[in-house]
């Protein structure tokens, strides 16, 4: 029938062999031989920027941005109960009826708040083991709030709430990375012009034959940062000179990954990260990415203040809506595009 899509129905009918849809080349699987689950992405103590360590907090950001594109966020002030309702939240908006989430459900990947299943994208040769709930967050007002879902009933109140706390942490964040790069505090967040936040609820159900798939395959963000939240489950991985290292959740940790954005700003010298997510046959996973980044009329450029003769800019100007449309274009197979900008 008509709400007989997706992997939550061939989880929920007891499927045993995946759909070939699912099956991804041997190379890209995550049974092959490039992953690793030792290694540890850098772990990074917010409380500690307060104080005298302030400068030692900053130098280790800028280690984990240019050797990693990521780390773990942990003392962070973001409100715990916030981080908990949001996910209560979101485990109980994905387990609602099917025909309840698919009022959301939209294909066209430019379209504001949307439920998805991996079954929809036209384009999409090979779909992804996971469904998810897509929601823009700013600015956040009354009439962008009432295109979120309102059941269950809580839902507006508890995702406004997280996207403020989220909001509030990532100019945070982004005034830390100013600093670390040598730029003055408000660098990043004023070349993001406007601004832009999208919140993205990912739900991973258990998957009968998770060698043969994978949740999210490997990419780059698009955006500038992205504070994720994940569970205990586990599955997030990130790529670090061709092995794929698994990012051990911590509990209330935000992974902080670094888009193609701020690699583009900085001038090369902050690596944007590709990751992927791995689904297993015991649990269901669920992660909640928040996107913050440019409006789609703000230039990216490399910043002045890292180039000299040593360094030559090694982007061209975009226009970062020209950039996203260009990057959707590209479809599945993200991870070349940022390449081409050079
Ligand atoms: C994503 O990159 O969108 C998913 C990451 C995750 O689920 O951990
Ligand atoms: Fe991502």
């Amino acid at each position: 029938g008509m709400y007989d899509v997706g992997v939550q129905a061939l989880c929920d009918r007891g499927v045993q062999k995946i759909p070939d849809k699912y099956i991804i080349p041997e190379h890209d699987r995550p049974c092959a031989g490039n992953v690793v689950s030792t290694g540890h992405i850098p772990v990074i103590d917010m409380s500690k920027v307060h104080g005298v360590e302030r400068a030692k907090v900053l130098q280790q950001m800028r280690c984990a941005c240019e050797e990693w594109g990521v780390f773990q966020l942990i003392n962070h002030d973001f409100p715990e109960n916030s981080m908990q309702s949001m996910m209560e939240i979101a485990h109980q908006f994905f387990e609602l009826p099917a025909e309840t989430k698919m009022q959301y459900y939209c294909s066209n990947p430019s379209s504001a708040t949307r439920y998805g299943i991996s079954y929809n994208a036209e384009k999409e040769k090979r779909f992804d083991w996971r469904d998810f709930l897509f929601q823009p967050c700013h600015p956040l007002s009354d009439e962008l709030v009432s295109t979120w879902p309102d059941v269950p009933p809580s839902y507006r109140e508890i995702a406004r709430k997280y996207a403020m706390n989220i909001r509030t942490l990532a100019l945070r964040l982004l005034a830390m990375l100013s600093e670390s790069l040598g730029l003055y505090g408000e660098y990043l967040a004023y070349a993001l012009k406007e601004h832009e936040q999208k919140m993205l609820i990912n739900h991973y159900p258990p998957c009968p034959q998770p060698d043969l798939t994978l949740g999210v395959s490997g990419h780059t963000d698009p955006n500038i940062i992205t504070v994720l939240q994940q569970d205990e489950v586990g599955g997030l991985q990130v790529l670090r000179d061709g092995l794929w290292v698994a990012v051990h959740p911590i509990r209330n940790a935000f992974v902080i990954n670094m888009g193609d954005q701020m690699q583009i700003i900085s001038n090369g010298k902050y690596q944007c990260v590709e990751h992927r997510a791995v689904v297993n046959s015991a649990r269901t996973r669920f992660s909640i990415a928040s996107f913050y980044g440019p409006s789609l009329d703000a230039i990216i450029c490399p910043a002045p203040q890292l180039i000299d003769q040593d360094h030559p800019p090694q982007y061209h100007e975009v226009i970062y809506g020209d950039y996203l449309k260009a990057f959707r274009a590209k479809g599945p197979n993200k991870k070349a595009y940022l390449q081409s900008v050079l």
